[in-house]
C-alpha cells in the first residue's frame, strides 16, 4: 500500500512536526507528509517543512469571519491535496464539529498530558499543582470536544523532585517526539482502528505488550 497522504497542521515552533518529518523519511513508513498548513504566518514550523521540501500553506484565521469559514477553507485545501490523514501538532485553533466529523477517525492530535487529566492549556503547571506522580502525553483521535477522543497511545513521564514547569515540559516533549510518529505509524498502517469509541490495536483493546517504554 502506498504511504497515506498526510497533512500536518501547526501554529508554532513545530518540534512535533519535525519528529513526524523525520519518521516519514524512514523507508517503509506508512505515511507521507504532503502538506504543512499553519494558521500563523510566521510559525517556526513552516521553516522546518520548507527545509524538508514539504509544500506549506498559511491560512491565517484572522482573514475569516468565523470558525466555520476558516474550517471550510481548511477542508478545501486538504481535499485539493488529496489528504487522507490530518495530524494536529501544536495547532492552537478549536475546530468546528462539522470539520471534525468530516475528518472523523482521520484526524489525530497530541496533547501533553495523560488525558483525560489536564485537557486545555497550562497542563504542566496544573500537573505540578495537583501533585501527580506521573504525567505524559496522549495521541488521540479528535472529537468535537477539545482534547477528547479515543486514545491511540500514551507515554507516561514521572514527575521528579526538582521539576518546574519548564523541566517537566522538556521531558514530556521528548516523549511526545517518540509517541507521535509511533501513533501515526499505527493509524496509517491500519493497525489502530476505532471500535466503539475505543482504539483497538491489531484487533485488541490494549496492546498485547507495551508498545514502547518512554522511561530510560
Ligand atoms: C506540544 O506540547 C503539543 O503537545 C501541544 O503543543 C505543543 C506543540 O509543540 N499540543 P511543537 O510546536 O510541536 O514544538
Amino acid at each position: 500500500m502506498p504511504p497515506r497522504a498526510t497533512a500536518v497542521l501547526i501554529s508554532g515552533r513545530g518540534s512535533n512536526l519535525q519528529a513526524l518529518i523525520d519518521a516519514a523519511a524512514t523507508p517503509g513508513y506508512p505515511a507521507r507528509i504532503v502538506r504543512v498548513i499553519s494558521n500563523v504566518p510566521d510559525a517556526g514550523g513552516l521553516k522546518r517543512a520548507e527545509a524538508a521540501g514539504i509544500p506549506t500553506r498559511v491560512i491565517d484565521h484572522r482573514g475569516f469571519k468565523g470558525r466555520a469559514a476558516f474550517d471550510a477553507e481548511l477542508h478545501k485545501a486538504l481535499t485539493a491535496d488529496g489528504v487522507e490523514l490530518v495530524c494536529l501538532a501544536g495547532f492552537m485553533r478549536l475546530l468546528t464539529a462539522d470539520f471534525v466529523e468530516a475528518w472523523r477517525d482521520r484526524l489525530i492530535n497530541i496533547h501533553p498530558s495523560l488525558l483525560p487529566a489536564f485537557p486545555g492549556l497550562d497542563t504542566h503547571a496544573r500537573a505540578l499543582a495537583a501533585g501527580v506522580r506521573f504525567t505524559g502525553c496522549t495521541v488521540h483521535f479528535v472529537r468535537p470536544t477539545m482534547d477528547e477522543g479515543p486514545v491511540i497511545i500514551q507515554a507516561a513521564v514521572p514527575v521528579l523532585p526538582d521539576d518546574d514547569e519548564s523541566r517537566l515540559a522538556t521531558r514530556v516533549l521528548a516523549a511526545e517526539h517518540r509517541a507521535y510518529p509511533f501513533a501515526l505509524d499505527l493509524v496509517a498502517s491500519g493497525r489502530a482502528r476505532v471500535v466503539g469509541e475505543r482504539v483497538e490495536i491489531d484487533g485488541m483493546r490494549a496492546p498485547a505488550e507495551p508498545l514502547f517504554n518512554p522511561l530510560p
